[in-house]
């Protein structure tokens, strides 16, 4: 018997309702390995890619080697799993102990104000997650690092061991590291309410100090600080900045 017009279209419809809606439902939602995998290391890249095109040379940085090295660095590696998502995005994020890693552009801002060359020996005060250090260690500095927080210093020591040019401390950088010293840069990523003198001592001549200095949680101002001569130094506003507050030893709650 031939079958009546309307099974047929009957028939065309349930086909059509099929292929528009059951595409979905066909898949196996179930396994979130297939509906919605974990990023993988092309999706870090291309994250890095949109962070240096929109937060770095788009917010006005011109050196071409920090460019390159936010590009390169891997910033998901230094970032705690729960905010892994927001590893590239252009704001700080919190890593433990009520303290944070900087915001990219900041990073290639203070970084850039340092005018490294290969070779400069470096002092950053707060290494934090280890980031910043590993910026500084690509850009062929040799660097010395010291985190006040115990357990970030110590983490960040563990990411940080594959640089042969980076050494970690923990303690209180507000003395320096003056084994160590001069230093032809000194980069400070929390801020003090005055510059430690300590640190300016430890100024090469000729060598460049870049610190936020201010109230803690108020505006602040990032200055670049150069040692001209043996008694004289030049300061110069980078503009305004919020950073987490330069700590004492006796603050520290771990
Ligand atoms: C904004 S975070 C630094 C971010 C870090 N540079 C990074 O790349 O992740 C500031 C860090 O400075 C540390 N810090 C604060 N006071 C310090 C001090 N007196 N000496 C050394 N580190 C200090 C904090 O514990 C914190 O980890």
């Amino acid at each position: 018997m031939r079958p009546r017009l309307s099974t047929l279209m009957l028939a065309a419809l349930a086909l059509l309702a099929l292929i528009l809606g059951g595409s979905q439902s066909l898949l196996p939602t179930e396994s979130p390995s297939i509906a919605n995998p974990a990023p993988d290391e092309t999706d870090y890249a291309a994250a890095r890619r949109r962070m240096v095109a929109e937060a770095i040379v788009g917010w006005g940085i011109r050196d071409q080697a920090v460019i390159e090295v936010m590009g390169r660095v891997p910033r998901h590696e230094y970032v705690p799993a729960e905010v892994l998502d927001q590893a590239y995005a252009n704001h700080p994020l919190p890593i433990g102990y009520g303290q944070t890693i900087s915001q990219p552009y900041i990073v290639a801002l203070m970084t850039q104000e340092l005018r490294l060359e290969a070779g400069d020996r470096v002092l950053e005060v707060g290494t934090g997650s280890g980031y910043q250090a590993a910026v500084l260690a690509e850009l062929g500095a040799e660097v010395y690092t010291i985190e006040i927080v115990g357990p970030l210093a110590e983490a960040a020591a563990a990411r940080l061991q594959g640089y042969p040019n980076v050494a970690t401390r923990h303690g209180d950088g507000y003395d320096g590291w003056p084994e160590a010293a001069p230093f032809d840069a000194i980069i400070v990523t929390a801020a003090p309410d005055h510059v430690p003198p300590p640190l300016l001592d430890q100024l090469a001549v000729g060598g460049r100090l870049v610190i936020p200095v201010g109230p803690v949680g108020d505006y602040q101002e990032l200055w670049r600080i150069t040692r001209r001569s043996p008694d004289q130094v030049e300061s110069v506003s980078l503009g305004g900045v919020r950073f987490v507050p330069l700590l004492r030893t006796e603050e520290v709650r771990e």
